[in-house]
């Protein structure tokens, strides 16, 4: 869906997620960086238990709320900064919807 150009991948910055080291590219919208890697889940929702996915891209649907850096933030309105950390908590409703 996405990729990143080589200039992007030479600029590339390590973070934390969901407790993995990654490589993304600095300065990228989170939710952009994200998709090029192949992760389109960004939560899982707290009503229907389903996962969701970043939707607008421009910071209107919320759908790309997650936990950056210990506070809830949309990933679509944040830059890839090196040592970011971003927990989706996507394990964290295993069972719920059972
Ligand atoms: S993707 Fe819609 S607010 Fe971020």
């Amino acid at each position: 869906m996405f990729k990143t150009d080589s200039a992007e991948r030479q600029n590339s910055v390590t973070v934390t997620l969901d407790g993995k080291s990654v490589s993304l590219p600095a300065g990228m919208n989170l939710a952009a960086a994200l998709f090029a890697m192949g992760e389109t889940i960004s939560r899982i929702s707290p009503t229907s238990h389903q996962p969701c996915s970043p939707h607008c891209l421009m910071g209107v649907c919320f759908e790309c709320m997650m936990e950056i850096d210990g506070l809830q933030r949309q990933a679509c309105l944040t830059e890839v900064q090196d040592g970011m950390v971003i927990d989706r908590h996507l394990d964290d409703d295993k069972g719920a919807a059972a």
